[in-house]
């Protein structure tokens, strides 16, 4: 240990930069950075998210543009979620070899070759009704649901993915999919899951964004509680035995407890998601004058890595790659 004042004092190497850089224990830097995506139907759109500002939604030739310009400016990998066509109750669109992921991932493979191209898996974008799987008697249904989702993601792989991020929170999803995409030759295919996944109030403008608020009820049927941090623990468990190679945490800032016990509890990469209202909560405050944005931005990521994500999704990824 150290010694204790006057013969140890911390100061000493705060005393200017160089000092500083020389200890840092936690760098953030674009490599470990996704920034989310939201791919829409049609021609030429580029439709700004009201409550996300600087975040659009964009068709998959504009998407495919947009990825040319942030793989130029140092982002390393995306996470792409659609909104289709058509909605209807079982979400067929999810699984359509055609659909909206699949065109997007094809057209952003041509115009941004070396990016990391992941995607969202789940079905609330697809359905009519907003949930996360298929339902029976008013109820999502879990088991029913689970070789849609893995249709979804081999969809996904079919179509160029490199890595498939199971978002639902169906109990046994990961064996699933890991199953499906071993079977159809996609066994070096990495999944990230959305392990510990809460009900948060949090995911308020990404339903504006993905379309995908539910019409009835909540997610807590599915979603986990905000006061379990055992389960969560329970549910990493679970998530990396059925084959999961990245565990995600989310939302990411009021959960840096549990990012940081899956880290020391756990031998894989955890990811943190900074979700659309951590996002909105920091642009708006900035918007009045209130709070120094970029400072905040690279301070929250900073915290978000110290507390044991290797992998941060977040909006601002664009913004900590361009340096602005
Ligand atoms: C879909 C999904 C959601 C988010 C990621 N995937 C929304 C939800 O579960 O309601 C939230 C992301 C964000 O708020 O930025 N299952
Ligand atoms: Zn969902």
């Amino acid at each position: 240990m150290t010694g204790s004042f006057p013969t140890y004092r911390p100061r000493r190497l705060r005393r200017n930069e160089a000092f500083r850089a020389l200890v840092r224990e936690t760098h953030v830097d674009a490599a470990h950075l996704v920034q989310p995506l939201f791919v829409v139907p049609g021609q030429g759109v580029e439709r700004p998210v009201a409550s996300m500002p600087g975040v659009a939604q964009r068709s998959v030739d504009r998407a495919a543009e947009y990825c040319r310009r942030l793989a130029g400016d140092g982002v390393k990998s995306i996470l792409l979620f659609g909104v289709p066509e058509h909605k209807d109750a079982d979400g067929s669109g999810a699984v359509a070899e055609d659909g909206i992921i699949p065109r997007a991932l094809r057209a952003i493979r041509a115009a941004a070759p070396d990016l990391l191209l992941m995607t969202d898996v789940c079905l609330c974008e697809y359905t009519d009704h907003g949930h996360c799987g298929v339902l029976r008697d008013g109820r999502v249904d879990n088991d029913a649901t689970l070789p849609v989702l893995a249709a979804e993601a081999l969809a996904h792989a079919r179509a160029g993915a490199d890595l498939v991020a199971p978002s639902d929170m169906m109990d046994g999803r990961i064996g699933a999919v890991r199953r499906t995409l071993d079977e159809h030759g996609f066994a070096e295919l990495p999944i990230m899951s959305y392990a510990a996944k809460y009900a948060s109030a949090l995911y308020g403008p990404f339903r504006d964004a993905a379309d995908s608020a539910p019409s009835f009820g909540d997610r807590r049927d599915y979603q986990m509680d905000p006061a379990n941090a055992e389960e969560a623990l329970r549910e990493v468990a679970l998530d990396v035995q059925e084959g999961a190679d990245l565990v995600m945490v989310k939302p990411a800032l009021p959960y840096l407890d549990v990012v940081r016990r899956v880290t020391e509890r756990f031998g894989v990469p955890v990811a943190a998601y900074q979700v659309s209202g951590e996002y909105a909560m920091i642009k708006a405050a900035a918007a009045q004058g209130w709070l120094d944005e970029r400072r905040v931005v690279l301070e929250t990521l900073t915290a978000i890595r110290r507390a044991g994500a290797s992998v941060v999704i977040t909006y601002f990824a664009h913004d900590v790659a361009r340096g602005s």
